[in-house]
């Protein structure tokens, strides 16, 4: 009695390795036999009762046996299954399914303005350049006029290298003018766009890493006009043409005349509200007319040429466009905040 059931289970174990479905349907049949809720192995577990005691231990570890056969017999013939399908679909290809979408994604705000200052300034004849943004003392501060224990670099606190103190993030674009004016002749009409670091404690406001595009142009005759007259273009191409300039006298090391760029509030118009504090001018800049010194530095005749210079911050004419109150959200690169932006507005 007991050997009939243990040739029941060896017979059922040869009946799961032999197996070779040939259809998914087959598989299927399989699945049901072996692992099923009334599948064939249960009653097996019944039959212990019937078998010598001496002989229950080696009953149900063969029983055992049979089940993970099953389960692994299975699993191998899905697979296979799988397989055959996806070959079969693929000689199946209809051509004339609807495609699957594909997310082409957006540029981030800073790339969309970016884009835009340069587009605006290649109307009027600036060529682009880029340079590092690792620089040495000479070019970010001492060759603009800032020399060592010069007030004006506390507000432009910055990184140096470890391995290399004389080397440091640079704190403005300010610095690729210096390289352009030490590798070119006059004319010379260019802006730089590109990456500043500031040792800055980052808030909403402020980060310690940003981006600005700095304008140069140099030549003989240049003057405070055509530097007046850059801006407004400028101004009108990238808020709208009611937008009016104000240049507010200031303070820069490498400039004399220095002024800060103001534009009138392209929100409210001039009336009042929160973007311009209900002053009607927001500050884009600072510009002014290169002073003698710098050119003379970068081994220009000052005394033949003449120009102008100017800096804005990219991030702050993003946030002023699209109404971002928070720089973070500009540097976190979140999906959800990023493809909010088109390159039109
Ligand atoms: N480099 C200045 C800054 O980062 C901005 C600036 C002001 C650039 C006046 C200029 C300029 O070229 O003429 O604060």
């Amino acid at each position: 009695m007991a050997q009939e059931i243990f040739d029941k289970v060896n017979a059922l174990l040869a009946e799961i390795e032999n197996a070779a479905p040939s259809s998914n349907e087959e598989v299927e049949q399989f699945r049901i036999r072996f692992l099923g809720a009334k599948n064939v192995l249960k009653p097996l577990f019944g039959e212990i009762r019937n078998i010598p005691n001496e002989r229950k231990k080696e009953f149900g570890q063969l029983v055992n046996s049979v089940k993970q056969s099953a389960e692994a017999k299975f699993q191998a013939l899905k697979s296979q299954a799988d397989e055959a399908d996806e070959a079969a679909d693929a000689g199946n290809l209809d051509m004339t399914a609807p495609g699957e979408p594909l997310s082409v994604g957006s540029r981030h705000p800073v790339s969309i303005i970016t884009n835009r200052i340069v587009e605006t300034f290649s109307r009027i004849g600036f060529t682009v350049a880029q340079d590092r943004e690792i620089e040495d003392d000479w070019h970010n501060f001492t060759a603009l006029n800032t020399p060592e224990d010069h007030p004006a670099r506390d507000m432009q606190d910055t990184y140096y290298l470890m391995d290399d103190p004389e080397k440091l993030l640079r704190t403005h674009t300010s610095s690729v003018q210096i390289r352009t004016m030490e590798n070119t002749k006059p004319p010379i009409r260019t802006i730089f766009p590109g990456r500043v670091y500031r040792n800055e404690t980052i808030s909403a406001r402020a980060h310690c890493q940003f981006h600005q595009v700095e304008g140069l142009y140099i030549d003989e005759n240049v003057s405070f006009a055509d530097l007046k007259q850059t801006i407004e273009y400028f101004s009108k191409e990238m808020f709208g043409h009611n937008t009016k300039i104000r240049l507010r006298p200031s303070f820069f090391p490498f400039t004399e005349p220095s002024a800060e760029v103001d534009i009138s509030c392209f929100i409210c118009g001039g009336e009042g509200c929160n973007v311009c504090k209900y002053t009607s001018w927001v500050e884009i800049g600072g510009c002014g007319m290169v002073d003698p010194n710098v050119l003379e530095n970068c081994g220009i005749d000052s005394k033949k040429y003449t120009g102008f210079a100017f800096g804005m911050g990219v991030e702050r004419i993003a946030m002023l466009k699209y109404r971002i109150n928070d720089i973070r959200l500009l540097f976190e690169n979140d999906v959800r905040f990023l493809n909010q932006f088109t390159s039109a507005f």
